[in-house]
């Protein structure tokens, strides 16, 4: 009936998340509020985890993308569910630090990590640093070297691989200012320049071919050309390439015509491409990393608004204002992305309205989405977007001089707060007025 499974309606005709009322979360919290399902979030893991289990006999390890959402909270349950962890600057491995993360299960990733970013990477002893490009390369040899200590990279790489998936988010093509292209040769050359630098251990290559890909064929498609690229490192340079690392993408159901792959399709396909391709090249199995961030978070999610006003431009459309928007949700704003709502007081009820949802900055084009197929909405009405759990937090801001709001996590009839609303002395934090 809902996008995600864990989302259902009560007796009093509510929507639930993880079978609490959304409609006493608003109360108790206040609304906008940010509300994500932990159950739900510990069961993609283990679907993940499982996966890798039965398809690659275990060796692997599922590396939660941070970036899609993180707090200590969730970098704590990340650590026990055994998860590892990619990170992408200094503020999400701070953060991951802060609740005792076992570092070597973290992946430093970033194109263009400052030295501050690379030192501190390098005292908290990550696993791994997925370096971008030479420059990159040059410095952590030269900071290696100094130290006199050995570091455990990756090389980030470009398969060129088309995942057909909205252009801001794509990633793994040459046109991009992430990695190493293996067309050129450049890939080749950073690994050569990898293995000669003494202080620098070649552990893996990585490559990220996009983000909400349905598909399994593109996945399938990189696996092959990054195995290639690994038998002809072992030809050429006499180096075996312990570990590959495909990153993440898994596409997820934001809204019904939305398709995707069962998760643990993904290892399956991966798993048999990279079987194969071992036996044709005479290569050893390689340790596989995957790096799911959205697939992990955004269903889990939903976001509260409350509706402050509607207007109804007849003949045009009907706008219902919420008291939230672009602060908390960019992701309409910066690509048209799509997403379902339902009124969450009246979640039973058929939907019978199309509207246009609209935030409270100002800003024309801070909308949550346009002609959405809703119930019939009132003012005071409370709405849930769902699908919210990914890269809406992490993406929010303050713009307007708008407060972020709370996080909450609801697990097992229980509901509490793991990221504080944001106060007005918030806001005026860091102003220095002299
Ligand atoms: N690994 C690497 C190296 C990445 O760059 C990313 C995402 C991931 C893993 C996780 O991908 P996921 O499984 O979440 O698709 N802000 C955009 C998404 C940007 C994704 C950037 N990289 C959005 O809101 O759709």
């Amino acid at each position: 009936m809902f996008v995600s499974e864990n989302l259902s309606i009560n007796e009093k005709g509510h929507l639930t998340i993880g079978k609490i009322d959304t409609i006493e979360l608003a109360k108790d919290f206040g609304t906008p509020l940010y509300v994500m399902d932990e159950a739900l979030i510990k069961k993609t893991c283990k679907n993940f985890k499982d996966s890798i289990d039965r398809y690659y006999d275990g060796k692997g390890l599922v590396c939660y993308a941070s970036k899609a959402f993180s707090c200590l909270y969730m970098c704590r349950l990340m650590s026990l569910e055994g998860m590892g962890l990619d990170v992408v600057s200094i503020g999400e491995l701070y953060t991951a630090m802060k609740v005792g993360y076992d570092a070597e299960k973290i992946i430093f990733h970033g194109n263009n990590k400052t030295d501050e970013e690379l030192e501190y990477a390098i005292e908290s002893k990550v696993g791994r640093i997925a370096v971008d490009n030479i420059y990159e390369l040059e410095r952590l040899d030269r900071i290696a070297r100094d130290k006199d200590i050995s570091i455990g990279i990756m090389l980030r790489i470009k398969p060129g691989i088309d995942a057909h998936t909205h252009e801001f988010i794509r990633t793994g093509q040459i046109d991009s200012k992430f990695g190493f292209a293996l067309e050129t040769g450049e890939a080749f050359e950073a690994v050569t320049k990898a293995i000669e630098c003494k202080n620098i251990e070649l552990k893996g290559l990585h490559c990220h071919i996009g983000s909400q890909i349905f598909d399994v064929k593109p996945f399938e498609l990189a696996a092959s050309v990054m195995m290639d690229f690994i038998a002809k490192i072992k030809n050429e340079l006499n180096y075996e390439i312990d570990e590959l690392n495909l990153g993440g993408g898994f596409g997820i159901k934001y809204v019904e015509n939305d398709k995707p792959s069962p998760l643990d399709t993904y290892m399956e396909v991966i798993s048999k491409v990279i079987k194969t391709k071992c036996n044709e090249l005479n290569i050893k199995q390689p340790f596989i990393i995957i790096e799911p961030g959205r697939s992990i978070a955004a269903p889990a999610g939903i976001t509260l608004y409350t509706v402050g006003g509607i207007k109804d431009i007849p003949n045009i459309r009907t706008y219902v204002s919420v008291d939230g928007g672009m602060n908390d949700n960019p992701r309409y704003a910066l690509y048209q992305s799509k997403y379902d709502v339902v009124v969450a007081n009246k979640a039973g009820v058929d939907k019978t309205k199309k509207v246009t949802i609209a935030g409270k900055c100002c800003e024309s084009g801070d909308l949550i989405g346009e002609d959405m197929e809703i119930q019939d909405v009132e003012v005071g009405d409370t709405i849930a977007v769902l699908a919210t759990g990914a890269y809406n937090y992490s993406m929010s801001s303050n713009y307007n001089r708008i407060a972020k709001p709370a996080v909450v996590f609801v697990n097992e009839n229980r509901a509490h707060v793991v990221v504080k609303r944001e106060t007005l002395d918030d806001i005026i934090r860091n102003d220095i007025d002299v």
